[in-house]
């Protein structure tokens, strides 16, 4: 039976560290489509592909990631007890507002798909920051668990 939690548990972890893989790297991937988005003329067909790619990215990648993510984390917290554990409490926060930034980001790019004009390249450039930070600070406190 042991063995059978023991098993269970490795591979929730190698499926929640896959998916976090595929939330990430379409964190990463959907600022820079903006940039270009942006960077195309109103109404062109150029446009038009940029808000085809945007939404291919959130349905086939950014979505499904997101879900995957949580369901597997939160079995994970339950299978070691994570929920009295400062290291986790955290971590949930860290990932609450990743997700809220998830969030921003969709509600971002259907302004964009209306042809409302949104923040500068440079400022999306500086926005990537945010998902490599956040993940930063979220593997650490899981390998570490300072507190
Ligand atoms: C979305 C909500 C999330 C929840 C509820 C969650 C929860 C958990 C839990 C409980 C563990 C097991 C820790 C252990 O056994 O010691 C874990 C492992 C891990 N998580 Fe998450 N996680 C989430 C999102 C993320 C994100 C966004 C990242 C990275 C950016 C991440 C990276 C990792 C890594 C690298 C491990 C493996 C740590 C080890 O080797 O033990 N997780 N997660």
């Amino acid at each position: 039976m042991d063995q059978i939690l023991q098993m269970t548990y490795l591979w929730l972890k190698a499926g929640h560290i896959i998916f976090v893989i595929f939330w990430m790297a379409g964190l990463f991937m959907l600022p820079r489509y903006y940039i270009y988005h942006q960077e195309a003329d109103a109404g062109s067909p150029e446009e038009t592909r940029w808000i085809d790619r945007e939404a291919k990215l959130r349905k086939i990648i950014l979505t499904p990631s997101l879900i995957v993510v949580w369901v597997l984390g939160l079995a994970l917290a339950w299978t070691i007890g994570g929920f009295d554990q400062g290291w986790f409490h955290t971590k949930l926060v860290l990932v609450l507002a990743l997700s809220a930034y998830h969030g921003w980001l969709v509600a971002y790019g259907k302004k964009l798909a209306r042809g409302e004009q949104g923040l500068s390249g440079k400022r999306l450039r500086l926005l990537n920051e945010v998902p490599g930070l956040a993940a930063a600070l979220i593997v650490v406190l899981v390998i570490l668990k300072p507190f």
